[in-house]
């Protein structure tokens, strides 16, 4: 029997909101409180597919039995704000059927491998409910003490909350999720992209000296810029880290630039290069384009192999007086996937 957890799709909003419903009926026949999940339909579950939040669908054996998001942004009650570091557990069902077999335990402990940057994890149920202490006492939460009441109707909630140690695990991350980037973050995308270039510079000796241009290190002001411009901009997040990033320019009615592609060295190989490479695609044939470029370092064989592999063809190399290195172009056409 094995648990797993995939991230929903607004085509499972319907489905899950009918477990939602038989998950929480016991909860408002005993409370009748406005505010419970029994009475959402499947608008609740699409209103949370979003950069501010992170649902997951919960799979028994390939079976969808229940669904599980938290909230990364705003509040986790009236007065507490959600931190940095900080994760609440907003919503956690799984259908009658299958309750009472450790689901919805292991289904967190998935959860949080996903979020590496996570240090404090806050839920609240409804005090006397024996079969929720126990769950969240078995994924780790302890008892803060606090009670709570936030409207008339609805139950005394417990607060429990959890601590992670400060350990690093950037291998548990198998569901990264991508969203366009907004200003607020463009710092945070520069800091990736200088960190995953480094060692491109690393590896071919690129230094500030010998070859200022290369993207290790480009300044904030060019990513202002290209954002002004309305370059499409997308970031790589797992949980509320940013590990990618990429963005696309317009060059033509149907032709795209890729430009600065990017993954933290410490999290590639999983795919995540792909992933958006992928979007990179969606997008530009969601934008009515059907033609993507790219310029590298030609001498990167690897990465222009990589390239190659992921429908690219490669189109010529040029060399430059002020780069210590060729530049290699490559380019990816729609329509030879048709
Ligand atoms: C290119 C890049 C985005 C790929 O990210 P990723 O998450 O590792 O990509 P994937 O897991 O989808 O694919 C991995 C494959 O990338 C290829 N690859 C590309 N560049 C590579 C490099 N410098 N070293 C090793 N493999 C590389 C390999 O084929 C690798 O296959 P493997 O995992 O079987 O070894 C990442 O290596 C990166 O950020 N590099 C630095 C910045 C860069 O060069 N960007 C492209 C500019 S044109």
């Amino acid at each position: 029997m094995s648990i797993s957890i995939k991230i929903t799709s607004a085509s499972e909003a319907e489905e899950l909101s009918q477990i939602q419903k038989e998950a929480f009926k016991p909860l408002y026949e005993k409370f009748h409180d406005k505010g419970n999940p029994f009475l959402r339909g499947p608008e609740d579950i699409l209103r949370r597919l979003n950069k501010f939040n992170r649902y997951f669908t919960i799979l028994y054996d390939d079976k969808v039995v229940g669904g599980v998001f938290y909230r990364l942004y705003g509040k986790r009650s009236p007065s507490d704000e959600i931190g940095a570091g900080e994760y609440y557990l907003a919503r956690i069902y799984i259908h009658p059927d299958y309750q009472n077999k450790g689901i919805a335990r292991d289904a967190i402990l998935l959860c949080e491998k996903e979020f590496p940057d996570a240090r404090f994890y806050y839920v609240d149920f409804p005090e006397d409910m024996e079969k929720n202490r126990r769950c969240y006492q078995s994924a780790g939460y302890c008892d803060t003490g606090e009670r709570a009441c936030w409207s008339e109707d609805a139950p005394v909630l417990a607060m429990f909350k959890k601590t992670v140690s400060d350990e690093f695990e950037p291998a548990g991350v198998t569901l990264p999720m991508i969203y366009e980037v907004d200003k607020n973050e463009l710092q945070e995308c520069l800091d990736v992209i200088h960190q995953s270039f480094g060692t491109v510079a690393e590896q071919f000796g690129l230094t500030q000296e010998n070859c200022p241009k290369h993207t290790s290190f480009i300044p904030l002001v060019f990513l202002e810029a290209q954002m002004n411009w309305g370059w499409h901009m997308y970031a790589l997040y797992a949980g509320k880290k940013m590990i990618g990033y990429m963005s696309l320019s317009k060059e033509s009615d149907n032709t795209f630039e890729l430009h600065n592609l990017a993954v933290l060295p410490e999290y590639r190989h999983n795919g995540f290069g792909k992933l958006l490479l992928d979007h990179a695609k969606d997008i530009a044939k969601a934008l009515g384009g059907n033609v993507i470029k790219i310029g590298m370092i030609e001498e990167s064989t690897v990465l222009k192999n990589w390239y190659i592999a992921n429908g690219f063809v490669h189109t010529g190399t040029k060399k430059y007086e002020h780069l210590p290195f060729t530049s290699g172009y490559l380019e990816w056409k729609g329509d030879y996937l048709l």
